[in-house]
């Protein structure tokens, strides 16, 4: 059963989902969050958690260039994750908007060792930040206003928590006639999806959708079966009818 759905899967996937990219990893060991000093809070970056799957934004995208060959990068943050889990992050957007994304995960330290990592990162959170757009900050508003805060005024950040960045990059990928839409590519509107894999083998939004693949195939060999015999049957008294003719005439 698992062998089927396994071979069928990555035919469904394909055709489906045009529009997603993502990236497939295991939650890394719980990472001590250093106390005091900067706080990861005040990155600003939107958050995806399990309780908190889905982030609904606009990306920053551009043309590739020789400086940028995947376009603009995005940072993002996840937390909250089940150690040794898998799972995957999804970014779904629009055929009318041609983009292509590349998800990259890092650890914390990678990212805080990694001084281009580290400098990409705080780029980004500082235009973030500058631009103060309320609805980019929707999601990463601190912990102290966050749900968690309700029952403990003070919420500090846990100190060991599974977590990793997430960058995407984004890359305009499209000619148009319009100028205006060649020198200034418009932000891309996006669904991120984080995803825990069921028994670390199927994303787990994607089993109902597995489920009935699985029920389509097996309809259809049931099916191929019935009509093979049925022609057989058909051919065979085809046969007979002509041999008793064959006979009659003689
Ligand atoms: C996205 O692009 C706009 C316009 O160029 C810019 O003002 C803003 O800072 C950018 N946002 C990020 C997070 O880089």
């Amino acid at each position: 059963m698992l062998s089927t759905l396994g071979l069928l899967f990555p035919l469904f996937t394909a055709v489906a989902q045009a529009n997603v990219e993502k990236t497939i990893f295991l939650a890394p060991e719980p990472a001590t969050i250093p106390a005091g000093g900067p706080d990861l809070d005040d990155l600003g970056l939107e958050r995806l958690s399990p309780e908190r799957p889905v982030v609904r934004t606009r990306l920053n995208a551009s043309f590739p260039t020789s400086d940028a060959p995947r376009g603009t990068e995005s940072w993002f943050f996840l937390e909250n994750l089940n150690p040794g889990q898998r799972y995957e992050v999804r970014v779904c957007w629009l055929a009318t908007q041609p983009t292509s994304f590349t998800l990259t995960t890092y650890p914390l330290s990678t990212a805080i060792e990694d001084t281009a990592l580290l400098s990409s990162l705080s780029m980004y959170t500082a235009s973030r930040l500058a631009a103060l757009d309320p609805q980019l900050q929707a999601n990463s508003i601190p912990r102290g206003a966050s749900l968690r805060g309700s029952e403990d005024p003070r919420d500090p950040a846990p100190t060991s928590d599974s977590v990793l960045f997430l960058r995407v990059h984004a890359a305009a990928d499209y000619f148009s006639a319009e100028q205006s839409l060649m020198h200034n590519v418009p932000p891309v509107a996006v669904d991120l999806i984080l995803d825990p894999f069921l028994f670390n083998v199927f994303p787990r939004s994607l089993v109902p959708t597995a489920g009935w693949t699985v029920v389509v195939a097996v309809l259809a060999v049931v099916l191929g079966r019935w009509i093979v015999k049925e022609v057989g049957r058909a051919v065979n008294d085809a046969r007979r009818q002509s041999a008793l003719e064959e006979m009659k005439k003689k």
